[in-house]
């Protein structure tokens, strides 16, 4: 059925070349004769077909299906205290938001119900610049060093030579990699099936710095919490809605939003001091552990709601472009070495996705105007016009200070630290957890009947016995369900090194 915005699209525009030119024939090509050659003249043929041919663009390297909306995000309460960010000024205040929401490691076509973690990107086009957070809907990964990225990202897409997904490889990587636990189990949890993409909290999983006016900052983590609760599926109805309606997530986010439900987060920080990040217990620059609640409380801040489907889902949704680098003032990084390669990595890929003034796209353009020294390149739509390409005292641009005096933040000592994977027995205690005090008996049942129906696939005995070690060293229990489950004997948990050589978050110079 098409939408009422389709319906509305029909308004009998006249159909004409790309050059505008009506056509009396559009869906004839010219023809020597009755039966003779084509002609090259035929420019609405020619413009028809090679446009046609050149419809696609390069698909997300990861996180290549999705939906999106747009919205708004509303400042709830006062949290000025923390940042000085302008879409934080006052409670009440509007911002316009899109979002895109993704699996991570299906091509474009793929199934919307896939066992995988979601991506949960929003972009926040304040008055001081967009905002994106570029979340996941897990608030860990499977990493704390970037080089691995791309090759882990490798192993759970197609193998090199059969072009088939592979157990495998799939597992290997996770049995030698074993701080990719946590997520892991996570992502064998129901929690890696939600419920469609609007059923589902989103998480920045780094660690981020808040900043307010007078310069002095917290280090936060985001968390946007759907109401209703997070949904889930169970591993059997997944797979079925795999096969029957491989877009059901597109589908349902769509048809909520237009039949008026519009889906809700509530927005919320937990924040730290320098003091309380140097005495925690872990590495908050380690983006495989959670900031438990119990410590570090939610602290509300405001609410997002999606309240309009994109008209043209390649204009709004396809051609949007997040980044975490896309920050304003009031928010910055941390030093957390996966999100520092984020910074770079995804404007780097816009660029090759999209070229090189993808800025100018409509769904990715600021509310606010542009001034700079970026001139020119394919598709430059917005070029600045008259004003100067350089630093001119001519016709000079203003700069706006920042809202505060230069602090002192962060200040780094120490020598080049290459083992950022060095796994220790803290790697295992928040997955324990889970699976010890936050999953109950239906959830344990679900996660090794998860665990088994995949990993059972795998041939290399190195490799099952490699992950069952890791699994034993988050519990025994667990291993020697996962083993009996797969028809396999009782492995040993992997030995790791104590707590106590885990690498420690510190910045402040030391005497
Ligand atoms: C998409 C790289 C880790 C969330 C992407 C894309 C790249 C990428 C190249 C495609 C972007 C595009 O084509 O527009 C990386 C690298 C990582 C990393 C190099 C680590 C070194 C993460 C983490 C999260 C995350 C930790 C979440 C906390 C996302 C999301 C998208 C995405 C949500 C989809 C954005 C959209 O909807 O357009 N990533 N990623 N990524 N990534 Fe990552």
């Amino acid at each position: 059925m098409p939408s009422q915005r389709a319906l509305e699209a029909q308004d009998n525009a006249l159909f004409t070349t790309s050059n505008g030119a009506p056509v009396a024939e559009p869906y004839a090509a010219q023809r020597v004769a009755a039966n003779g050659p084509l002609l090259l003249q035929d420019f609405n043929l020619i413009d028809s077909l090679a446009h046609f041919a050149r419809e696609r663009i390069p698909e997300r390297v990861v996180h290549a299906k999705g939906a999106g909306a747009h919205g708004y995000f509303e400042t709830t309460h006062d949290v000025t205290d923390l940042s000085c960010a302008s879409l934080f000024a006052s409670v009440g205040k509007k911002t316009p938001v899109t979002v895109r929401f993704s699996t991570v490691g299906g091509e474009l076509g793929s199934a919307d119900t896939a066992r995988d973690p979601r991506g949960f990107a929003v972009k926040f086009k304040t008055d001081e610049g967009n905002l994106d957070l570029v979340c996941n809907n897990t608030p860990v990964f499977f990493i704390r060093d970037p080089t691995k990225f791309p090759h882990f990202i490798h192993t759970q897409k197609r193998d090199p030579e059969t072009h088939l997904k592979d157990p495998d490889m799939f597992w290997d990587y996770f049995s030698l990699n074993p701080e990719s636990i946590h997520q892991v189990m996570i992502l064998f949890s129901d929690r890696g099936t939600p419920v469609g993409y609007h059923h589902m909290h989103g998480y920045s999983g780094h660690t981020f710095k808040f900043v307010n006016k007078e310069g002095g900052f917290h280090y936060v983590q985001i968390h946007f919490r759907i109401q209703g609760g997070f949904q889930t599926l169970d591993n059997a109805t997944a797979g079925r809605l795999a096969g029957e309606n491989p877009d059901f997530g597109i589908e349902a986010m769509h048809n909520d939003i237009a039949a008026g439900k519009y889906p809700t987060w509530d927005v919320y920080v937990q924040t730290m001091t320098s003091e309380q990040a140097e005495s925690f217990r872990y590495n908050i620059l380690d983006l495989t552990k959670v900031w438990p609640h119990k410590d570090f409380p939610l602290r509300p801040v405001g609410r997002m709601v999606l309240n309009e489907n994109p008209r043209n889902y390649f204009a709004e949704v396809e051609q949007a472009a997040f980044s975490p680098s896309h920050l304003v003032p009031g928010i910055e990084p941390s030093a957390d070495p996966v999100l520092q390669s984020r910074l770079f990595s995804y404007p780097d890929t816009h660029r090759h996705r999209l070229g090189v003034n993808y800025q100018q796209l409509p769904v990715n353009k600021p509310l606010v105007p542009i001034a700079n020294f970026q001139r020119d390149g394919y598709m430059a739509f917005d070029n600045q016009a008259t004003r100067p390409n350089y630093q001119s005292s001519l016709v000079p641009l203003t700069y706006k200070p920042k809202p505060y005096e230069q602090v002192k933040h962060e200040s780094w000592l120490g020598h080049a630290n290459v083992d950022l994977s060095f796994i220790t027995e803290l790697d295992f205690e928040q997955p324990r957890a889970l699976w010890e005090k936050v999953m109950d008996d239906t959830q344990r049942e679900h996660f090794v009947g998860n665990v088994a129906g995949h990993f059972g696939n795998v041939k290399s005995a190195a490799v099952k016995e490699r992950q069952l070690s890791v699994f034993a060293a988050v519990s025994q229990d667990l291993a020697d369900r996962i083993s009996k489950a797969i028809g396999h004997a009782q492995v040993k948990p992997l030995a790791v090194a104590p707590a106590s050589s885990a690498i420690r978050f510190q910045y402040n110079e030391r005497p």
